[in-house]
């Protein structure tokens, strides 16, 4: 298991060339806890990835960036994003690394962490 906010290396997922692993850490993580890694092919969307994996943890609703339920927050990795309503992701938001999983494109392995509305 990776430690806190720290991308393993040897995290059993199998991933084609240009894709990156992507670990859905519960929220407060400590010893005791797992999380789920999926694999997120390169220039595709974490939410369509989890989807495509059969990884049901990240709330999903509109798929699009329009309902805001798929909120995340990157807590280490880089990424870009498709346009995201600042209804749902404030400049204060964007700033601390939430993001829409469904607008989330990474640029390298990522760690993430679900990020309720309430949340920042
Ligand atoms: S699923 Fe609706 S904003 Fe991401």
């Amino acid at each position: 298991m990776p430690a806190d906010g720290v991308i393993d290396a040897d995290v059993p997922v199998d991933r084609v060339d240009g894709a990156h692993r992507c670990w859905l850490r519960p929220t407060g993580v400590g010893d005791d806890v797992t999380g789920v890694w999926f694999e997120v092919r390169e220039g595709e969307r974490v939410l369509h990835e989890m989807i495509k994996r059969q990884v049901h943890d990240i709330p999903v609703g509109c798929r699009g960036g329009g309902c805001g339920v798929c909120r995340i927050r990157v807590v280490e990795g880089d990424y870009t994003t498709k346009r995201m309503s600042r209804k749902h992701v404030t400049e204060a938001d964007e700033a601390a690394g939430v993001a829409l999983a469904c607008r989330v494109i990474p640029s390298t392995d990522l760690v993430v962490e679900l990020a309720p509305t309430d949340a920042t």
